[in-house]
């Protein structure tokens, strides 16, 4: 039987995500999927946004508009479809804010009210993933040299953690208006293992002042593997 025509294995279904909540500050809601999105529950002003795309990615764009959808019916604003911008940034119902993230079979998704947050960032990554090439190419300098004093397993953790931390702060600045940014434009100065936290600043170049300015850091936790980072702008 042709790909095309097999049917599709059950859609797993969201579940709440208090631990991951739990990286932004109060007000926040997450829930988060294993396994893979049903694209057929899609909004078709959704599915148009994923139209011609791979099943993969289809189910993955699924997997994070239920996870987002949860939330936003969590907070009292079911019903709405979350199409995409033109630059894939979601376009979250007035009065929300959020932010999605998936890896391989696995997604979340966090919301808010638009009153409390300007913008919220989330990134997953699979520790397991974040090879010594992708380390090199996503850390400056400074963190290069932070890297290198680290043993074995502290690395591994460490170069996920830099890539997590730099696309939950990339997406709460942008959420918030800011420009594109790539990886050099964002440094983490400090990190705090036990406490899961981390401060960022931008080094000199692309990023333009946004106003007021974005808090300095984030939250992070680590499960099953994955590395999880949140990143807040509360409203002016
Ligand atoms: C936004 C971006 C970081 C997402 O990365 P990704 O590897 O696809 O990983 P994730 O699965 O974690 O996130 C994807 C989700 O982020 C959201 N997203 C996409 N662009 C976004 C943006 N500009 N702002 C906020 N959220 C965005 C979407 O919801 C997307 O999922 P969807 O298309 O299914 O809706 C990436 O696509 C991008 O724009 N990169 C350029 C900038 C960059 O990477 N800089 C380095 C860090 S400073």
């Amino acid at each position: 039987m042709p790909a095309s025509e097999r049917p599709l294995p059950p859609a797993a279904t969201v579940r709440c995500a208090d631990r991951i909540a739990g990286l932004f500050p109060p007000g926040a809601v997450a829930f988060e999927l294993s396994g893979d999105g049903d694209p057929a529950a899609l909004h078709p002003l959704e599915s148009r946004e994923v139209e011609g795309s791979i099943l993969r990615r289809r189910q993955q764009f699924a997997a994070g508009r239920a996870c987002a959808k949860a939330a936003l019916a969590e907070l009292g604003m079911a019903g709405h479809a979350l199409c995409a911008g033109p630059d894939r940034k979601p376009c979250w119902p007035a009065g929300a804010v959020g932010s999605i993230s998936h890896t391989h079979a696995y997604c979340v998704a966090v919301a808010a009210p638009a009153a409390r947050f300007r913008a919220l960032g989330i990134d997953v990554e699979i520790v397991a993933r974040v090879s010594a090439r992708i380390r090199e190419h996503i850390a400056t300098p400074a963190e290069r040299a932070w890297l290198e004093t680290l043993g074995t397993d502290a690395l591994a953790l460490a170069g996920a953690l830099l890539f997590s931390a730099k696309e939950a702060y990339y997406k709460c600045w942008s959420g918030a208006g800011g420009n594109i940014l790539y990886f050099q434009d964002v440094e983490l100065h400090a990190v705090d293992f036990a406490g899961g936290s981390f401060l960022v600043r931008l080094t000199a170049g692309r990023a333009h002042a946004i106003v007021p300015p974005m808090p300095a850091g984030g939250r992070f936790a680590v499960a099953d593997g994955r590395v999880t980072c949140g990143v807040a702008a509360p409203a002016p």
